[in-house]
């Protein structure tokens, strides 16, 4: 009987981290700020994707992510790591894992953060290794691992070695993506899984000494057959507003097709809400639905800390040659986004209000109505910004209104708009001069359709635009890049008039980690 966990380094890892920290450095030189946030979490070099690792911890906030150091693609995995006292200024912090291990020397992959019972700070991740040794050709082997945080500020993880091996004969490859909590005084700890049959599914483990992990059950199960593989599983409890408990389940899908406004993107990240006992396989009671409809939205993590569960997803950028590939960097956070389930029963995720404290300069605008096929400039030189719209919906008559954001002078821009006839709010780059230039909508329902108002919050950073829908009812993630000179900010009414409650600007100061 193996004995875990199993501990076999093959390199220096502190070699790997000097060497990977001197590769983002080297990126990092040479980068372009045109589309480099100013208020969203990046690396300062190279590609990052997926959040993981998030805590606070001995009063800090962490977000470690997924980092290929070395160029602005995807590539050998490593954890990069930022951290902050208040969640609005961040400190860049060493990069905190490299491949080092028998188990993890093709990638350090995604995981998460739990403190143990003694209030030592702990990580998951899944060591990922190559079948051939160079790529996908032949498959991949992908184990469960340990790693400890050695200082207050966690700085330092010390690698324990791989805690699940996988039953590769039950397993058609992907097998990673582990989550941890405790659950009535038993450790629990889930993962996604492709079947050897290629179904995805969520397994679930149990353990009294979070190193011997015992399979459980399958806790989920998708029934849509095009899915063969859950990644970044995620499971919490929320409150409903009747005080119930509620079990939300968060996955990001591979293989789902898209349908209407559903699944538009290359891979689809979203939730089902129902409930669960310890034991048992979680039992939906709604349908799958996507946490964030934009173009650029995938691997969502959740944390639970100060009394709230706390969201951050990575801006995916899906279809590549991303335009910011070329600029030495690639890829960024969302906001951090608070969970909540609202009145009617279904997950809303909003900005945590720390993020309010980035707001600089305050611009309140009269409210006055744009006539139909009008266009009103409102800020003519945006960089970041975060714009409260509140729209008139009984005396609005456009077809479609809203705002043009990175509006340059070219005539490029990304309009941000509420569709009256589709029903819909939506992102649409179809203007835009750089970049994909799809639309993505969130589906408005009838509730929202006869309120009085439609209310938009939405942040503009450099390369990306980030809307809220009615206090987080529902979000679109959008990279959008915009050309060379001022970015301007207008308000345009198409085929009617569009009627303004609230048109509020802030300007937005950066986190610090420019
Ligand atoms: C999701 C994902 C994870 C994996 C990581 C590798 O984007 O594919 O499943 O752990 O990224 O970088």
């Amino acid at each position: 009987m193996t004995t875990y966990p199993v501990y076999s380094p093959i390199r220096n890892h502190a070699e790997e981290l000097a060497k990977a920290e001197a590769g983002v450095d080297q990126l990092d030189l040479e980068r372009v700020d045109r589309w480099y946030p100013k208020f969203h979490i990046a690396s300062n070099g190279g590609w990052i994707n997926d959040p993981n690792g998030l805590c606070r911890y001995k009063g800090r906030w962490h977000v470690y992510y997924q980092l290929h150091p070395y160029g602005t693609q995807w590539g050998p995995m490593h954890w990069g790591h930022v951290s902050s006292a208040d969640m609005v200024s961040w400190r860049r912090d060493p990069i905190a894992m490299a491949p080092s291990l028998e188990e993890d020397k093709d990638g350090v992959f995604s995981g998460s953060a739990v403190v143990d019972d003694q209030g030592k700070l702990r990580f998951y991740y899944t060591g990922h290794r190559w079948n051939n040794g160079r790529n996908d050709a032949d498959g991949q082997w992908q184990v469960q691992m340990l790693a400890d945080a050695i200082d207050d500020d966690a700085i330092k993880l010390e690698k324990r070695g791989m805690v699940i091996d996988c039953p590769r004969e039950k397993v058609d490859s992907h097998f990673r993506d582990p989550k941890v909590w405790k659950q009535d005084g038993v450790w629990h700890l889930i993962h996604g899984v492709s079947t050897a049959d290629h179904r995805g599914q969520i397994w679930d483990y149990t353990s009294k000494d979070m190193v011997n992990w015992t399979f459980q059950n399958v806790l989920f199960d998708d029934p849509n057959p095009d899915v063969f593989m859950l990644e970044c599983p995620d499971f919490f409890p929320l409150k409903d507003k009747n005080g119930d408990t509620k079990w939300v389940i968060v996955f990001s899908a591979m293989g789902s097709k898209a349908k209407g406004y559903m699944n538009r993107n290359e891979n689809n990240a979203g939730y089902m809400i129902g409930t669960w006992k310890p034991g048992e396989a979680f039992k939906p009671e709604t349908e799958f639905r996507l946490l964030d409809c934009g173009a650029n939205y995938y691997a969502p993590q959740s944390f639970e800390a100060d009394g709230r569960r706390i969201m951050y997803g990575w801006m995916s950028p899906f279809s590549e040659n991303a335009p910011m590939q070329s600029d030495g960097w690639c890829g960024q956070m969302t906001l951090p986004r608070e969970c909540y389930l609202g009145e009617d029963d279904d997950l809303h995720t909003v900005p945590v209000p720390e993020i309010d404290k980035l707001r600089i300069n305050t611009f309140e605008h009269v409210a006055r109505p744009i006539e139909a096929n009008e266009e009103t400039l409102i800020d003519e030189d945006a960089e970041a910004v975060e714009i409260e719209l509140n729209i008139d919906l009984k005396d609005t008559t456009a077809e479609r209104a809203g705002l043009k954001v990175h509006a340059t002078p070219d005539g490029s821009c990304t309009y941000v708009a509420y569709d009256a006839q589709a029903a819909t709010v939506v992102v649409d780059r179809l203007a835009a001069a750089r970049g994909d230039r799809g639309y993505r909508a969130a589906r408005l329902t009838d509730e929202e359709l006869s309120a009085d108002e439609l209310k938009l919050r939405v942040y503009v950073d450099r390369g990306s635009v980030e809307v809220y829908v009615n206090d987080g009812r529902h979000v679109l993630s959008s990279y959008s890049y915009p050309s060379e000179g001022k970015r301007a900010v207008k308000l345009s009414a198409e085929s009617g008039v569009l009627a303004v409650n609230k048109l509020t600007l802030h300007d937005m100061k950066s986190i610090g980690l420019e």
